[in-house]
């Protein structure tokens, strides 16, 4: 089942002589529960890349079409609730909202959503997330690693069908990279939530299930190995509960 298609998505930014061609003809499709990395020198498009696809940047041609819906067909406020409930954002500055504790930031799509907070859910991705302990902790009094953590539970609170990261541990030592990897890992193959990663690491690159590398705004792919899911991190896989247990991802959807 198709989760993501981008047909011929173009950016421009700016006009003229001073014009930069972001992205060019990007034709991307991932199935639902694919581990997609996308990788790149810095300047290539990348962040347009994953911008564009979660409608937080406007292409300037072509299509997205998230869960079979097209993005950008959408009014405005209609893409925003749309955004919310099919998207999970993880960025590399985290984004948290400084004056809420850790259960707010994590709940804040819901509540934007005037949805009544899944407790159990909450409960469970806490704990997933090693965050019990700290959860009426304020951004600033965390660590780096602890606060990516809190954004991945925000990004996953709503059980997003595509979960989209940019650089999610470029501000993480290697032990925090690779627990948040496996975060990321566990939501795709448990959860069945379709992942795309942007990263400069090539051993996190490894362990997806499609490598693209983008290139002054041309995508291609580098290899491919789904649906043989042997690439995988580490053994700690089952760390997270079983597919059936309704965790991170909600199961079939
Ligand atoms: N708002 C903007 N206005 C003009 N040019 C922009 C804008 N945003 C990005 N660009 C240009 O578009 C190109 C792609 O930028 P993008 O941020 O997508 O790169 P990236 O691959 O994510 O790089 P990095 O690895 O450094 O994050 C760059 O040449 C950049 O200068
Ligand atoms: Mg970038």
């Amino acid at each position: 089942m198709e989760i993501l298609r981008t047909e011929h998505l173009e950016k421009v930014y700016g006009s003229g002589e001073t014009a930069v061609r972001a992205l060019q003809d990007v034709n991307l499709v991932l199935q639902k529960g694919e581990f997609a990395a996308v990788v790149g020198a810095s300047g290539s498009g990348k962040s347009t890349l994953l911008n564009c696809i979660g409608g937080l940047d406007l292409p300037t041609a072509g299509k997205v079409w998230i869960d079979g819906e097209d993005l950008f067909a959408m009014k405005e406020k209609r893409r925003t609730v749309f955004r919310r409930q099919k998207i999970g954002f993880i960025f590399q500055s985290f984004h948290l909202i400084p004056e809420l504790n850790v259960e707010q930031n994590i709940l804040f799509p819901v509540l934007l959503d005037y949805r009544r907070p899944d407790r159990e859910r909450l409960e469970e991705l806490l704990e997933v997330l090693g965050l019990q302990d700290r959860r009426y902790h304020l951004p600033g009094q965390l660590s780096g690693g602890q606060q990516q953590r809190a954004a991945i539970g925000r990004a996953l609170i709503m059980r997003p069908a595509l979960v989209l990261a940019d650089e999610p541990t470029g501000n993480l030592d290697s032990r925090n990279s690779r627990e948040v990897m496996e975060l990321l890992l566990s939501a795709s193959r448990h959860y069945r939530q379709t992942v795309l990663m942007i990263t400069h690491n090539g051993n996190l690159a490894a362990a997806a299930d499609r490598v693209f590398q983008v290139t002054d705004g041309v995508l291609r792919q580098l290899g491919e190995t789904y649906p043989a899911r042997d690439g995988g991190l580490a053994d700690g896989s089952e760390t997270y509960g079983a597919p059936e247990a309704d965790g991170i991802g909600g199961g079939a959807q």
